[in-house]
C-alpha cells in the first residue's frame, strides 16, 4: 500500500536516479523460506520511516551547513484512520473511514544543531559537529522506533556523501591515523575552499494523499543541493538522486551472515552520470581486522570492506591481464577453483573494476594498489565488480547494460553466495593462500572472514567529479 518509494534531489550531481525499495531476506534450505533482516521490507506499511544522513568525504560532518543544524533528519509519520464515520472533519474518507497523520518528529527534533540540548533524557549534547550528529541520529531513532521481533528497528536511511576532499584541511584521517597535514599525490576532485560543505536539506513532511479519492496514504519528501549558493524556490526539484547506506542498526531487526543471505530489489535507473558515475547495483560494507577479528571502533587496526558492483556500462575493467595491480590475487570460480591473476587463460578478469588493498596491510602481494586512504574512517578495501557470467550464477547481471537505463528490474541477489567467493585481505588468508590451502573450503576462515557487520546499500553510487 502507498507509500513506496523517497526521491531526493541532488542539486550538484544532477543525476536522475530512481531510489528503489529493497527487501534483505535471509532464508534457510529455499528462498521461499526466509525472514527478513530488516524492517518494512519493500515499504509496504503504510507508516513511514525514513531518515537522511549526509555526510562529507570521511563519513564525518566536519562543519554544519549554514541554518541546517545537524545533518540528520527524520520523517516517521503513522497513519490513524478511525472507523468512526460520522464527519470529515480535516481527514479524508478512505472507505468511509477518517485518517489523520501523526508525526513523530517535529522540526523542532529535525533542526537540533550542535551544542543543542535534547528535549528528553539519556542524550548528550555535543558542541563537535561529528559527535553531535551520532547522537543526534540515536535521538530520531529514539522517536521513529518500531517495537518488533526480534528486535525493534528504527528508520530506513537515505545517505548522500559529499565526494569533494579538501587536501589543505585536516577534516579526515589517514588510513584511519589523524594527520597534521596531509601530504599526498592523488588528486580529488574539490573547487576550493569550503569544498567539503554539507548540504541544504528540505524536507516536506509526509502528508495524507489518496489514489482516486479511495485508498489513502503518506507521501513526502527530502530534496536539497550541495551548492549553498543555490536558491531552491527556482525548482531545482529536477534530477532524482538517492542512496541507502546505514550501518544496519536503524533498518535491519538482525545482522545478516554469509553465504544464507539474499537481497531483493527492484531497480529502474532513468538517467546515467556519465563514466565517472559508478552506480552500485549493491554495496555490501563489512568491517573486520587484518587478523580476522571483528571491529571495535579502533580506526587505526579496523578496516572496512566493501564488494561493489557496478553496473553503469560506461565503467571499464581497470584489471587486465596487462595491468595485475587492479585485480584481485585471485579470484574464486562457482565452483571452488581458485584461480591466480596471472593465470592469464582463465582469469575472468571482465567481470572486475578494480580491486584496492587496505592501507595497514603489512604483507601484501605485489603489485598492489592501496585504496583511498582519507574516505573513510578507518583503512578500506575495495573488490568492484562487474556484470559477467562468473556473477550471474547469483542472480547478479551478466553483461553490462543488464538492469540499466530502460531495463528495469527486479533482481534476486543472492549476496551471501557471491560474497564468500570475493578476495579479502586477512592474514591468515595470505598464510594459507601461500601454503596452498583453499580458504573458500576452510569453514573457519570463510566463517571469520565474514562475521563482520554489513551494511547494504541499494541504488547509490559514488560519483567522482573532475
Ligand atoms: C517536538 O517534539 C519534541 C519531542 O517529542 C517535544 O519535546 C517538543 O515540544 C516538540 N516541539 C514542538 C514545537 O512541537
Ligand atoms: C590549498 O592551498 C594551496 C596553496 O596555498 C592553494 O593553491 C589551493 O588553492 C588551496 N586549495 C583549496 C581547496 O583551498
Ligand atoms: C529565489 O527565487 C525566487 C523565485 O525566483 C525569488 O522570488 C527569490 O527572491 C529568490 N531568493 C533569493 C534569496 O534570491
Ligand atoms: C603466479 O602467481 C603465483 C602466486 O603469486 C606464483 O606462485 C606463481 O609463481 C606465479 N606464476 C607465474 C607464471 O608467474
Amino acid at each position: 500500500m502507498g507509500f513506496s518509494c523517497w526521491f531526493l534531489v541532488l542539486g550538484l550531481l544532477q543525476q536522475f536516479f530512481g531510489l528503489n525499495c529493497a527487501q534483505l531476506l535471509m532464508h534457510g534450505e529455499s528462498t521461499t523460506n526466509y525472514v527478513s533482516a530488516i524492517g518494512d521490507p519493500g515499504m509496504e506499511n503504510p507508516n513511514v520511516r525514513v531518515a537522511l544522513e549526509a555526510w562529507n568525504f570521511c563519513n564525518e560532518v566536519g562543519f554544519e551547513a549554514p541554518n541546517m543544524g545537524s545533518p540528520r533528519w527524520a520523517d516517521c509519520a503513522d497513519l490513524d484512520c478511525s472507523s468512526n464515520t460520522g464527519h470529515l472533519g480535516d481527514g479524508l474518507v478512505n472507505d468511509g473511514r477518517q485518517c489523520r497523520v501523526l508525526h513523530q518528529v517535529n522540526d523542532s527534533d529535525n533542526s537540533l544543531r550542535a551544542g543543542d540540548k535534547f528535549p528528553i533524557m539519556g542524550f548528550e549534547s555535543y558542541t563537535d559537529p561529528d559527535l553531535f550528529a551520532k547522537e543526534k541520529e540515536l535521538y530520531l531513532g529514539s522517536l521513529c522506533e518500531v517495537p518488533e521481533s526480534p528486535n525493534p528497528w528504527q528508520f530506513w536511511m537515505i545517505m548522500v556523501k559529499n565526494g569533494n576532499f579538501d587536501k589543505n584541511t585536516t577534516l579526515c584521517p589517514e588510513n584511519g591515523q589523524k594527520v597534521s597535514k596531509i601530504v599526498t599525490d592523488r588528486n580529488f576532485p574539490c573547487f576550493g575552499e569550503g569544498c567539503m560543505n554539507q548540504p541544504l536539506v528540505y524536507h516536506k513532511y509526509s502528508i495524507l494523499d489518496s489514489f482516486d479519492g479511495q485508498k489513502v496514504y503518506l507521501t513526502g519528501e527530502f530534496y536539497g543541493t550541495y551548492d549553498l549558493d543555490a536558491n531552491l524556490s527556482e525548482d531545482a526539484t529536477d534530477g532524482f538522486n538517492g542512496g541507502y547506506h546505514y550501518n544496519g542498526r536503524g533498518i535491519m531487526k538482525k545482522l545478516p551472515e554469509s553465504p544464507n543471505f539474499l537481497v531483493r530489489l527492484t531497480l529502474d535507473i532513468k538517467l546515467g552520470g556519465g563514466p565517472n558515475s559508478q552506480f552500485y547495483l549493491l554495496d555490501i560494507g563489512s568491517c573486520w581486522k587484518n587478523n580476522g577479528e571483528p571491529c571495535d571502533g579502533d580506526v587505526l587496526t579496523d578496516v572496512t570492506r566493501y564488494s561493489e558492483m557496478i553496473i553503469n556500462p560506461a565503467t571499464t575493467s581497470w584489471c587486465r591481464a596487462d595491468n595485475l595491480v587492479f585485480c584481485p590475487p585471485y579470484h574464486i570460480s562457482p565452483t571452488g577453483k581458485m584461480i591466480y591473476r596471472n593465470e592469464t587463460a582463465q582469469f575472468p578478469y571482465s567481470a572486475y573494476h578494480l580491486y584496492c588493498s587496505p592501507g595497514n596491510a603489512k604483507y601484501l602481494e605485489e603489485p598492489y594498489d592501496i585504496c583511498d586512504p582519507y574516505s573513510n574512517p578507518q583503512s578500506q578495501e575495495l573488490v568492484q565488480i562487474l556484470p559477467h557470467p562468473e556473477w550471474a550464477v547469483h542472480g547478479y547481471p551478466e553483461k553490462q547494460g543488464d538492469g540499466w537505463i530502460g531495463d528495469s528490474r527486479t533482481w534476486e541477489l543472492d549476496v551471501g553466495a557471491l560474497s564468500s567467493r570475493l578476495y579479502f585481505y586477512q592474514l591468515n588468508r595470505v598464510h594459507k593462500a601461500h601454503t596452498g590451502m583453499d580458504p573458500v573450503k576452510d569453514p573457519n576462515l570463510r566463517k571469520k572472514g565474514w562475521s563482520g557487520q554489513y551494511h547494504p546499500t541499494v541504488g547509490s553510487g559514488r560519483h567522482i567529479l573532475h
